[in-house]
């Protein structure tokens, strides 16, 4: 079996997470001035307060929130883990990100910059945002959508995506996004899964100079959807689109419709009402949909922002992100808005025309606090320091970072050259699942690059042994949350059994959730995370299963079995690396691999596209079947693979 490795080379060299953490620790304290502004002044005290008082903390920070009723209940535990946050409490999340704001100064105030990659600009004052949102929710309204229902979205990173959240909430219906980079396969998926009767999309979006065709990639979904009744076309390209008469309606021909401008009521919900899901990946290949409710979810997100981002009332925030995530859910949309915070979209590439473009941005508006992956700083750190000190960036107060761990390295370049050796950055540890921040420094908090540093307040995170029992200091362990958070995802739609299982049957008796990392602790209580434990890979900050992969691999039909597994890569920090044995009668050569790519590109899209596939004639697999893709990394890496017993061949 050895001759199959034969390929790797240089991965060994890659410095692991292992040494990451080992190698020596730089201490970065805030400054005095960081420390004055601070919305969080102490840590300790709070801290533990949090812990033993869950109810009295988080009751007393919903207070911040408007509420239509207030909850009869914090917490109701009674049949874990369906745990329900503010029972008989009623609230919108709209009615907190817009309503509430439109008899404040914060009416006048932006609620939204959003650039377009040609660069072209829109604004929205909170007035105007409210005008729009409710045009939108009037029109998705008209196509027959009431409370309760789940709405699709698959668009570009224009102003009418949040207009389309932000409706389909005001009037109680759920929507879910679809990451405007997945394949029509992966669409038509997801649609199906939530039994959309709606579609909200565009022509197209700018990306690379280039016009990336929705349009084509929705009729290819919808060819034959069983519950698409309508489409709602945003036009946003310009190209010539096949539009399906009676199915597909342009945004801008409904706008012009009387009822279109009239004012909307936004509906009363329960703080337990579904809000969206967002399907995320899992072990197996079905993608499942994380669902998140109007009343913890709006308190959640916006408590952290407020908190970890230090967000003051005159601040730009900058999540760059794409909304077709968590984060930009709960970090471009949600928690920004109800904050009352100027936020920020742009469509496009982020080094495009120029490796520049994102600082340029960050000079011509202003922005104080940015946030991103480490993936996007590998990418502009490759480009040289010159490109951001083109740039007046010396309204940056706070950076942020968020998707993988960050290696010590960009860390460094992030502070000292973005940040001018001013800006304390935040490295928030979080999943989908999580709905917000878990994990992640206060702007006080000293820090040890790499490290995510302290849970935040409320949050009972530990690292475990398997037995349970707490690690000790610097000990890699399993990472859980030992008590419930606002921010919970509910279940996964669907499937409660699902979520049961995937989260909380490894440690049903103590009512912990295990998130799916391992992480260690040191002697100072900083948390560093080290990777997934399970079979879900990081590639680029985007999560991906590799039982989506494998799947998509074997429906090509020169394919007869795959694996897929993640691979340390220098800026994507991981690349998927694929084996895969052929059907009978097929020879491997590099056009087949290209082939397959090119196959993998339609099933899932660009960024399920394995780096390299490595034509096998076996897998190492368990005597029950199981493919032991911890064997095919050991071995790409050049380490032992443990224990081999169990091994078929
Ligand atoms: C990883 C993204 C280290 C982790 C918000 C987690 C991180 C998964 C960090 C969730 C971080 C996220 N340091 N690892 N700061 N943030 N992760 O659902 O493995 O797309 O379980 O949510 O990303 O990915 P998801």
């Amino acid at each position: 079996m050895l001759g199959i490795f034969k390929w790797i080379s240089k991965i060994g060299e890659i410095m692991s997470d292992d040494e990451i953490v080992k190698s020596e620790v730089k201490i970065y304290h805030p400054s005095e001035d960081i420390i004055k502004l601070a919305n969080v002044k102490e840590y300790e005290e709070t801290y533990k307060r949090s812990i033993t008082d869950p109810e009295g903390f988080w009751g007393e920070q919903a207070e911040t929130l408007s509420w239509y009723k207030k909850w009869d209940k914090v917490l109701d535990d009674s049949k874990k883990p369906f745990f329900k946050w503010f029972v008989g409490g009623k609230t919108n999340i709209v009615h907190n990100a817009i309503d509430r704001h439109l008899t404040t100064a914060t009416r006048n105030k932006l609620a939204f910059i959003w650039e377009g990659e040609p660069g072209d600009t829109r604004t929205f004052s909170y007035h105007a945002l409210n005008r729009e949102v409710s045009k939108m929710a009037n029109i998705v309204k008209s196509m027959g959508i009431r409370k309760g229902d789940i709405v699709t979205i698959y668009m570009p990173q224009i102003p009418e995506l949040i207009f389309a959240m932000l409706a389909c909430a005001k009037i109680g219906a759920a929507h879910s996004v679809v990451y405007a980079g997945f394949s029509s396969k992966a669409l038509k998926d997801r649609i199906e899964d939530a039994k959309s009767k709606l579609l909200i999309t565009a022509d197209g979006g700018w990306r690379r100079g280039k016009i990336v065709d929705l349009k084509n990639i929705v009729n290819d979904a919808l060819e034959d959807s069983p519950t698409i009744e309508k489409s709602i076309v945003v036009k946003r390209t310009c190209q010539d689109v096949d539009m399906v008469t009676e199915r597909d309606f342009w945004y801008h021909e409904l706008e012009k419709e009387p009822f279109a401008s009239k004012p909307c009521q936004t509906e009363v919900m329960d703080a337990e009402d579904m809000l969206f899901i967002l399907y995320t990946s899992g072990t197996t290949g079905r993608p499942k949909g994380v669902l998140h409710t109007h009343g913890g979810y709006s308190l959640y997100t916006s408590t952290v922002h407020r908190m970890v981002f230090d967000i003051k009332d005159e601040d730009r925030w900058w999540c760059l992100a794409d909304p077709g995530w968590i984060t930009g859910h709960s970090f471009i949309v949600y928690a920004p808005l109800i904050n009352g915070t100027t936020t920020m979209l742009y469509e496009g590439a982020p080094t495009y025309p120029n490796p520049d473009r994102i600082w340029e941005m960050v000079d011509k508006y202003g922005v104080n606090v940015f946030y991103t992956s480490p993936t996007a700083v590998r990418g502009f750190m490759r480009f040289g320091d010159s490109w951001v000190k083109q740039h007046d960036l010396s309204t940056l107060r706070l950076l942020g970072s968020v998707g993988e761990p960050i290696n010590p390295a960009a860390w460094e370049w992030y502070y000292n050259v973005v940040g001018g050796a001013r800006c304390p950055i935040m490295d928030t540890w979080w999943q989908t699942e999580t709905g917000g921040f878990m994990i992640s420094p206060y702007p006080i908090t000293p820090l040890k690059p790499g490290s995510a540093t302290r849970p935040l307040f409320g949050i009972a995170a530990d690292v475990i042994r398997e037995d349970g029992t707490s690690t000790d200091p610097d000990e890699e362990g399993i990472l859980v949350i030992k008590a419930p958070w606002p921010g919970m995802a509910r279940t996964i739609m669907g499937d409660d059994a699902r979520y049961k299982d995937v989260y909380w049957s490894d440690y049903e008796k103590q009512g912990w959730y295990k998130a799916g990392d391992s992480a260690r602790k040191d002697a100072d209580g900083y948390i560093w995370v080290i990777a997934r434990l399970d079979d879900v890979l990081k590639v680029s900050g985007y999560r991906l299963g590799t039982a989506e992969v494998e799947s998509a691999l074997v429906s090509h039909e020169k394919v007869a079995e795959s694996a897929v597994i993640g691979l340390p890569h220098e800026l994507r920090g991981n690349a998927i690396h694929a084996f895969c044995i052929l059907a009978e009668g097929n020879t491997a050569s590099s056009d087949l691999e290209k082939e397959i790519k090119e196959h993998v590109r339609d099933e899932l899209g660009p960024i399920a596209v394995p780096e390299k596939i490595n034509f096998v004639n076996t897998l190492p697999k368990t005597r029950s079947g199981k493919i032991m893709r911890r064997v095919l990394k050991a071995k790409a890496l050049g380490q032992d693979p443990g224990d081999l017993s169990t091994i078929e061949d």
